[in-house]
């Protein structure tokens, strides 16, 4: 195929790489962003056993949550920790701030036995063209703050700082054309220089599907990795899925500005099940992940990087969020490889055989809200219909009701299946408390799944560490003990 011919820049980057000794093998690993914009929280010890069973050997966070740190303790998982975009302006005007950050988030944890903390993640897109440039000053001055502190702890051989950046920043009508926004170039050259000079890789977030979904005419087949009847030639280099296009479209904007052998890290990919209309569903998310997991793994690389795929790629994501800000679409609360609760959404190979289920997960009792049948006159018009629509709105705006939506596994259920879907969302989201179930008298708490088909009616995860039956045992064998303690202490005084 094109192999034998690939173009002379192409070559040129690869003996270039070849001989950067900060240039990592080209076996890339697939690793997942762990987010908690959750109402209903896995404990992290069952987040860290769920990837440690599934072999996951790195994870991004997106800041630097004590508990979940404190889960992965020992666990030689890889970790990339997070800086929020608030937290920029802070870091960049103050060394001591920046010191106190490391010392808090960073330095505490990397000891003997702690954890493996790789990257620190210094802002999250803070040049995503919709912040019209609120956090871009602060990017670079955070990042010489905070490099200092590193140093100043000893860690700056090990842990690196990197920027992960939206692929909002790039653009090019084909690859080999890729220049990075005309406001952005000066930032952007800097945040290269800094990194080289640093060994730190840049860090890219890549969605093809945002391409399938925001544009109709984009060629369907494409999005995928699967060969396409639509592929994109350009020059000697031929593209047939929109992942590579988009990375050598990076590839070569860094190129053009000097950096064009600059490690890159994909920070962020993915494909949402649901509440992406047409383009959003269980077979579609599986296609592309399982396609872009082999093709990362098979090392082949891309046509500006052949034989050199992506340092390592953080798949977008590990668990649903339900807390996450829905203005871009439905599907932002349905990317998980796995739902809230971390079970299987589809069959995936990360390279390691199929995905295990989260184990010991702590739900709340297995019990829903749903509307009262007996009341069924309320539902169908009969006057009082505005009643249960007014509650539906409400618990709806509190809880995540975005399955019943257009593109969505509970659309089409009916109304009252509506009603109930939206009872039951409310009633988890308060931990089954026996008042967030009345509704006016029009719900009901029943011990029958009510789920239907593809449509689950979710039970809760309990946030009480002692509730679990085996907890529950070793609570009162604790209290029985202390009572048996106590009892034979009067007794022997007695
Ligand atoms: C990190 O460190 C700072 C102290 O400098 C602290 O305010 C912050 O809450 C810590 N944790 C996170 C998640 O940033
Ligand atoms: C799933 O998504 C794919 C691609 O986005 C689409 O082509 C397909 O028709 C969808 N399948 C269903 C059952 O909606
Ligand atoms: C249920 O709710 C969804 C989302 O609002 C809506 O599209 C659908 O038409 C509703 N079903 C009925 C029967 O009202």
């Amino acid at each position: 195929m094109a192999g034998a011919h690939f173009p002379a820049a192409a070559l040129f980057l690869l003996l270039a790489a070849a001989a950067l000794r900060s240039i990592p093998p080209a076996s890339a690993a697939v690793g997942v962003n762990w987010g908690t914009l959750q109402s209903h929280k896995l404990s992290p010890p069952v987040v860290v056993n769920l990837l440690r069973d599934n072999k996951i050997g790195k994870v991004k966070l997106f800041d630097a949550d004590p508990q979940i740190l404190g889960a992965l303790r020992g666990s030689r998982i890889e970790v990339m920790v997070g800086i929020p975009n608030e937290m920029l302006a802070a870091l960049g005007s103050s060394p001591a701030a920046a010191d106190s950050w490391v010392a808090h988030n960073v330095s505490r944890y990397t000891v003997k036995g702690g954890v493996d903390i790789r990257y620190v993640a210094v802002g999250n897109e803070p040049f995503l063209a919709s912040y019209q440039g609120k956090y871009q000053p602060f990017v670079l001055p955070a990042l010489a703050n905070l490099q200092q502190s590193l140093s100043r702890a000893n860690l700056a051989g090990f842990v690196k700082l990197v920027v992960p950046c939206n692929a909002d920043a790039y653009e090019g009508p084909t690859p080999s054309q890729g220049t990075f926004r005309p406001e952005l170039a000066p930032v952007i050259s800097e945040l290269a220089a800094f990194l080289s000079s640093n060994g730190s890789p840049f860090v890219v977030n890549i969605y093809p599907f945002l391409s399938l979904y925001q544009s109709a005419d984009f060629p369907q087949d494409y999005a995928f990795f699967s060969g396409s009847t639509h592929s994109v030639t350009d020059g000697q280099s031929l593209y047939s899925n929109a992942f590579d296009g988009n990375f050598d479209t990076l590839v070569a904007a860094l190129a053009r500005i000097g950096y064009g052998q600059l490690p890159v890290i994909v920070g962020e990919v993915g494909w949402p099940t649901e509440g992406g209309g047409a383009a959003a569903n269980l077979s579609a998310a599986r296609a592309f992940n399982q396609g872009l997991v082999n093709h990362i793994l098979s090392g082949k690389g891309t046509p500006l990087r052949p034989n050199s795929p992506p340092v390592d790629v953080y798949l977008f994501s590990l668990l649903d969020e339900d807390q996450k800000n829905v203005l871009p679409g439905n599907f932002e609360r349905h990317w998980g490889i796995f739902s809230f609760d971390g079970q299987t959404k589809y069959p995936l190979n990360l390279g390691r055989g199929k995905l295990r289920n989260a184990e010991k997960v702590n739900y709340l009792p297995a019990r829903w809200c749903v509307a009262d049948p007996s009341k069924e006159i309320l539902f169908s018009g009969g006057g009082g219909g505005g009643g249960a629509a007014a509650h539906l709105e409400r618990a709806c705006s509190a809880a995540d009701c975005t399955t019943l939506l257009y593109g969505g596994s509970c659309n089409g259920i009916g109304e009252e299946g509506n009603v109930s879907y939206a009872f039951n969302s409310f009633y988890q989201l308060q931990r089954q408390e026996e008042k967030s179930c009345d509704f006016d008298g029009l719900g009901i708490v029943t011990f029958l799944d009510p789920s239907v088909g593809a449509c689950r009616f979710l039970v809760g995860l309990s946030d009480s560490s002692c509730s679990c039956g085996l907890c529950g045992v070793f609570c009162s064998i604790w209290a029985m003990s202390v009572w048996a303690y106590f009892a034979f202490r009067l007794s022997g005084y007695a």
